[in-house]
Parts: C-alpha cells; sequence; structure tokens
C-alpha cells in the first residue's frame, strides 16, 4: 500500500506511522526524521536544512525532493511506503506524482489528521524524544517511567529544538499557508480522507485501519 499521512505539526503523524508500521511492516519514511539525520551528521544537506528548521520553516523543495526522490527509488520501497511530513506543497506533490509514474506506483491513501490547535501547541510543547532510538514521549500524555531517560532503550530524551512555543506557532502558520492547500491538491484525485485526530493513539488507529481497510477514499 502507498500512503501519504498529513496534518499539521503534532497531529500525531509520526506517532501513527511508527504504530502501522509495528502492525503491517510498511515502510516509514520521515522527511523530518531523514532531514534531522542529516543535520547532526553534519551533511551539506544537513548544514543547508537546519537554519530553516530551527526557525520552522520549510526546507527548499529542491533538497527535500531529491531526498525522497533518491529514497523512493531504493529497491523495493516505493512498492508500499507510508510517507510523513511529505509532500509539504504543491511543487513536492507534483514531483511525487512523477515519481510514482515513472514505477508505475499511484499513491493510494493521503489521510489527513485533523486535531484543533490548541491541542497541537500542548502536544509539541510537552513532546521529548529519545536521541538514541527515536522513541516519543509526552511529558503529560505519554510520560517516561523515569524522567529524561528513554523506557525502550535507557537513551537520554531530549525536546527538539523547534518544539519551542514560539516556533511551534511559526510551524502552524507554515502549515496553514502552504501545506493545507493540498488537501484540495489530493481532494480533486479523490485520494483524501479527513481523519478526527484527537483521542487516544489507539483509537486514531482504529479510525485509520477501518478506513484503510474499507479501500479507497469516497
Ligand atoms: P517534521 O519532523 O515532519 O515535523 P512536523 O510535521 O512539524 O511534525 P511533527 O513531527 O512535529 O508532528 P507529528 O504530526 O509527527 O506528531 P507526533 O506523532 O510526533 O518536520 C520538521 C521540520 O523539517 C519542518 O518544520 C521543516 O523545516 C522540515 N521539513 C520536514 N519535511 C519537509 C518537507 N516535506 N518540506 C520542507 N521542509 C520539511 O506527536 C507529537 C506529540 O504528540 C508527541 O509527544 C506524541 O507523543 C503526542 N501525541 C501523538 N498522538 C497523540 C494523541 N492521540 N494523544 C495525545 N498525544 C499524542
Amino acid at each position: 500500500m502507498r500512503i501519504v499521512l498529513m496534518g499539521p505539526p503534532g497531529a500525531g503523524k509520526g506517532t501513527q506511522a511508527k504504530l502501522m508500521r509495528e502492525r503491517t511492516g510498511m515502510a516509514h519514511i520521515s522527511t523530518g526524521d531523514l532531514l534531522r539525520k542529516a543535520v547532526s551528521a553534519q551533511t551539506a544537506l544537513g548544514l543547508a536544512a537546519k537554519g530553516y528548521m530551527d526557525r520552522g520553516e520549510l526546507v527548499p523543495d529542491t533538497l527535500v525532493i531529491g531526498m525522497i526522490d533518491h529514497c523512493l527509488r531504493t529497491d523495493g520501497v516505493a512498492a508500499s511506503f507510508m510517507l510523513d511530513g511529505f509532500p509539504r506543497t504543491v511543487t513536492q506533490a507534483e514531483a511525487l506524482e512523477d515519481t510514482l509514474k515513472t514505477g508505475q506506483v499511484p499513491l493510494e491513501h493521503v489521510i489527513s489528521l485533523a486535531v484543533p490547535r490548541e491541542e497541537l501547541v500542548r502536544r509539541l510543547s510537552g513532546r521529548r524524544t529519545c536521541r538514541q532510538c527515536g522513541a516519543m514521549f509526552h511529558v503529560a500524555f505519554d510520560p517516561p517511567r523515569q524522567e529524561g531517560i528513554c523506557d525502550r532503550c535507557g537513551g537520554a530524551l531530549y525536546q527538539r529544538e523547534d518544539d519551542r512555543e514560539e516556533t511551534i506557532r511559526a510551524r502552524l502558520d507554515v502549515y496553514d499557508r502552504s501545506t493545507a492547500p493540498l488537501e484540495n491538491f489530493y481532494r480533486a484525485r479523490g485520494l483524501l480522507r479527513e481523519i478526527d485526530g484527537t483521542g487516544s493513539t489507539t483509537d486514531v488507529l482504529d479510525r485509520v485501519l477501518v478506513h484503510l481497510e474499507a479501500g479507497r477514499a469516497a
């Protein structure tokens, strides 16, 4: 299956993609995770992307499209994947369409997770991520057993640079301006389904799975 997960920062794209990967074994491709890896490895891409990410702005299309194109053309990946955080602009969506057309593997579902803005701010300002294994926690909704320590691997938890309140609000504005218009792009292709992203993570997962099992979006 080929799925795009959309939704504003904090809507739960990464959380749902990880749960679905555990259930289905599908590849999870997160542009945010790929870019953060490039930043910490100080590659040319990472050095070019860092400033945009710290300010909560989008990394230029050319950089992100090149990165995803490379990823999708790797053997086997394009046949089945969940894209998390890509595309984020109409230009990126058109580039993705071209890549998938070349491989004759069209997108099947675009899921947009909907969560009220103040809930998004609460989720992001309390998020903590493991430096070692990438596991995610929330100081109030899903706290680790020991403060600052990952339950899974014992790694140190940190707060993402762009999860400070001012930057969170900037990211939400960027989403409304640049990414929300993509909904119309996918609605016109009959692929989009908005799903309520509130409630427990398993409630949300159940809604997503019910939709995927029911087939293509109406
Ligand atoms: P990216 O890493 O993609 O960040 P984002 O889209 O802002 O999304 P988040 O990871 O913040 O949120 P999420 O929806 O995955 O929520 P999560 O599951 O983590 O991008 C970062 C930056 O990289 C961008 O700002 C940009 O600069 C750059 N970038 C990336 N892709 C790009 C692209 N295509 N083009 C250009 N630039 C790009 O959950 C959040 C928190 O909520 C967690 O603590 C979690 O535990 C909690 N939570 C999740 N679900 C629930 C629930 N149901 N109830 C309670 N808490 C919940």
